[in-house]
């Protein structure tokens, strides 16, 4: 048999595989969700995400500092509020001394070269479960935007790097980046969940913070009227773009494995970099699998994250972060 060129050449060895692999993970690649809850020495596991915990703040520190010393350089904290705090308009999200607020300064106080990249919804705050807030039935858009802006000022001035939008209101980026310039918060930047779909896939993100949208009468059950139809690919490019128009730094696709098309169509249209959510269900899949022997969980977790890489993101938040970070590390 005469072939011209025989690509099995270029798998022969390992260090030929080595000279010519295209994508590369290392640590900084990396975001680590942290789940934060009231009290001292609190570190619990989360049941539907065997292997992650809520921690308090005075363990989460200690948690922080080893993914830094692992090579994570960014976090996104997520705060578990009591349920005497919730109300409709999500007031205890702009507190400034809320948990939130408190964990931005702590954390920036112990190890400052972390980036923290604080979650903008109302939904912890919200006794609905939803982000935004409810006016005869429906998710007030522009009320909500009014509320979050607000939050994304008590971020700002309790020292955070970025403020990461997860609610999918329509102008909220437009919002933060005028409140941002007029209150000479303009060093902080602005990562949008741009292109979030409405997925079943965040379930145990929800259990970890006891914020479902509840089952009430005229109160919407689902998400649907904010965040995006997982049908839908060419409305994610324009969600992009008006996110980047509006002064967005950095955008987000999320979840990441079903949605790896998403991923590479807005990586090959924005200019900015392009962030990946490998979510709570996409955790709790892999890990489920592998505590029935029916995966090598190590692999899986290490090919999940290469693959979300390759198709596009320049950084990826995922539960594996610090562990994905220790291998790599060798
Ligand atoms: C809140 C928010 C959610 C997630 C991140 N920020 C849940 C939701 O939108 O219902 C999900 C993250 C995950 O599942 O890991 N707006």
């Amino acid at each position: 048999m005469f072939l011209h060129r025989r690509n099995r050449t270029l798998r022969r060895t390992e260090s030929i595989r080595q000279i010519v692999r295209e994508t590369v993970l290392t640590p900084a690649d990396f975001m680590a969700p942290v789940f934060v809850v009231e009290g001292k020495g609190e570190k619990h596991e989360i049941p539907s995400m065997p292997g992650y915990y809520r921690y308090s703040l005075d363990l989460l520190v200690q948690e922080v500092k080893e993914l830094y010393s692992v090579g994570v350089r960014a976090i996104n904290p997520y705060v578990k509020c009591d349920d005497d705090l919730k109300d409709n308009i999500g007031t205890e999200a702009w507190n400034p001394n809320g948990l939130m607020q408190r964990t931005i300064k702590e954390i920036k106080n112990a190890i400052p070269q972390m980036i923290i990249m604080s979650d903008v919804a109302l939904d912890p705050y919200s006794i609905y479960g939803h982000d935004g807030i409810i006016k005869d039935g429906h998710i007030d858009n522009d009320q909500t935007v009014d509320a979050l802006t607000k939050m994304s000022l008590s971020h700002a001035e309790a020292g955070v790097d970025f403020v990461a939008p997860s609610d999918m209101m329509d102008g909220r980026v437009a919002a933060f980046r005028k409140a941002f310039e007029e209150n000479n918060y303009n060093h902080v930047g602005i990562m949008s969940y741009a292109a979030k779909y409405a997925s079943c896939f965040y379930g145990p993100f929800r259990d970890a913070l006891d914020s479902a949208p509840v089952d009430l009468q005229n109160i919407p059950k689902d998400k649907k009227t904010y965040q995006m139809d997982p049908a839908n690919r060419r409305e994610a490019i324009k969600e992009t773009l008006d996110d980047i128009e509006e002064g967005a730094d950095m955008v987000m696709v999320k979840p990441a494995m079903a949605y790896l098309d998403i991923l590479r169509e807005v990586r090959n249209v924005v200019d900015v970099p392009v962030c990946a959510y490998q979510v709570s269900g996409e955790y709790a899949m892999i890990q489920a699998a592998a505590q029935n022997g029916w995966l090598d969980g190590e692999r899986s977790m290490m090919e999940s994250l290469l693959c979300i890489k390759r198709a596009g993101a320049d950084l990826i938040s995922t539960y594996f972060a610090k562990e994905a970070s220790k291998i790599l590390n060798g």
